[in-house]
């Protein structure tokens, strides 16, 4: 019983920030992204009765015990679920640049529950699959789908509620997405311990409960009105907002570099001088502008002469899971 499934990483155009119940991954308000189809894994499940344990390759490397007993302990959440008594075989292959910061979890989780459930030979629906990424990394819920996709908080204490859904297709809106890299360094606080910190400590953290709850409507309304410039501020506030609770903790952190902040300036200097571009930052330093198509060449010229800029990778609307021939 063997299956290969390839899942996109997603940027949150309103973030997730703060969980309610952290076992279960159920978050403390819903969220929308974008699936971006530059960046994706690839991921194989065979479980097989002879094995004794399960075993992780991950980019052609045999990985060691605590590699191993993180998606062991994924793996076994897929068993519970699925009635599967197996231990398998997981062969996976990352197409993101992870030494870049760019965020992995999201796309591994969800190619992973995909292939993982698919591999048990029953056909779970989306929504099963959503909730089962979901407890491997709660952005991966949403990398399900592909398009504009929101991921609802729910209301249920197990959980049974909190899966992502559609908002709108693929095809139907689109939009550019340049993930500029400023540094290779890795983070100093992941998210999953930034957002507990925040969560815990921070007094700013009420005022993001609030602010999230009306920015999520908004940017529902510029999508469903292709509305580019209300979506934009929406997104960029909301990005801001939710650094700020960062700030309130205690020890307070923050994700930004002075590299960052040359981007989100240039960003704001482009604007004034009429070209539409937005900013948005995940739990690191590296800056994700997104814009119109007739503006990327534009914009991906201006910020490529900022000596802070590494690199940039430019992004389109991404698809939802697939499965592949093994
Ligand atoms: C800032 O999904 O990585 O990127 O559920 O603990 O695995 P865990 O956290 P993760 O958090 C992502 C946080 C974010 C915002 C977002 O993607 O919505």
């Amino acid at each position: 019983m063997k299956a290969k499934a390839r899942a996109h990483t997603n940027i949150a155009l309103i973030k997730y920030w703060g969980k309610r119940d952290e076992a279960l991954f159920l978050p403390t308000n819903n969220s929308l992204s974008m699936t971006l189809d530059q960046f994706y894994t690839e991921t194989m499940v065979e479980f097989d009765s002879k094995l004794k344990s399960d075993q992780f390759i991950l980019d052609g490397m045999e990985m060691d015990q605590r590699e191993t007993e993180k998606v062991s302990l994924f793996m076994d959440k897929v068993r519970r679920y699925t009635g599967e008594s197996r231990y398998a075989l997981i062969d996976s292959v990352n197409h993101v640049p992870t030494a870049a910061g760019f965020a992995s979890s999201a796309s591994g989780y969800a190619a992973l529950a995909a292939a993982a459930m698919k591999a048990t030979g029953v056909n779970f629906s989306e929504k099963e699959l959503s909730k089962m990424a979901r407890q491997g990394s709660g952005s991966a819920s949403r990398s399900i789908y592909g398009g504009f996709v929101e991921w609802q908080k729910g209301e249920l204490a197990d959980g049974s509620d909190c899966y992502a859904v559609p908002v709108l297709e693929q095809g139907a809106w689109d939009l550019r997405v340049l993930s500029v890299e400023v540094t290779h360094e890795v983070k100093k606080v992941l998210s999953r311990e930034g957002m507990k910190r925040t969560v815990e400590t921070s007094p700013f953290f009420a005022g993001w409960l609030e602010a999230v709850a009306a920015d999520l409507v908004e940017a529902k309304a510029a999508i469903a009105e292709r509305d580019f410039t209300r979506l934009g501020e929406t997104l960029e506030r909301n990005a801001l907002r939710m650094h700020a609770t960062t700030l309130g903790a205690n020890p307070p952190f923050m994700y930004w570099q002075s590299s960052t902040v040359q981007v989100m300036e240039a960003v704001q200097v482009l604007r004034e001088s009429g070209v539409e571009a937005y900013f948005t930052i995940d739990a690191g330093p590296n800056v994700k502008v997104v814009c119109q198509p007739k503006d990327e060449e534009r914009i991906f010229a201006e910020l490529m002469k900022l000596a802070v800029v590494q690199q940039i990778y430019r992004c389109q609307v991404g698809p939802g899971v697939n499965y592949l021939e093994i």
